[in-house]
């Protein structure tokens, strides 16, 4: 949650809440669920592919809820999430990476 935390810095918003309502809000959740594979992979497993590699994953998750993409996880491609600003799925992809448990 760290990371959420620091973007949001200080406004009022919970941290704990505000990626999952706003992976609600843009529609996500109709795909991805956190624990469990539904369309698309859980977003824990994501977490936990790319959590710990830096600064840089944020920027590539962003790009690819932003782009779409295929071929990571499986058949399914994921459609590109137009509606979604540059600075919400920033917003998303910290979250996301916040859902991995904390590396040794
Ligand atoms: C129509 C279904 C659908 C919707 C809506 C959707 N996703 Fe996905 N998502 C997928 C599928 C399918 C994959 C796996 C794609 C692949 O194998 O590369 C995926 C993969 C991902 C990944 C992993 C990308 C990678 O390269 O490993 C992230 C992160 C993600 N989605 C986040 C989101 C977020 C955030 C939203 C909402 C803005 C969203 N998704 C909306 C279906 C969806």
């Amino acid at each position: 949650m760290l990371g959420v935390a620091c973007v949001l810095g200080a406004s009022a918003v919970h941290a704990q809440t505000t990626g999952l309502d706003l992976a609600k809000n843009k529609a996500c959740m109709a795909c991805h669920q956190v624990e469990a594979k539904r369309v698309g992979p859980p977003l824990k497993s994501v977490a936990e592919r790319y959590a710990g590699q830096g600064d840089a994953m944020v920027d590539y998750l962003a790009g690819k809820i932003r782009g779409g993409g295929r071929g990571a996880w499986g058949a399914v491609p994921m459609p590109a999430q137009t509606q979604v600003s540059q600075e919400d799925a920033r917003l998303l992809a910290e979250w996301i990476l916040s859902l991995a448990p904390p590396k040794p």
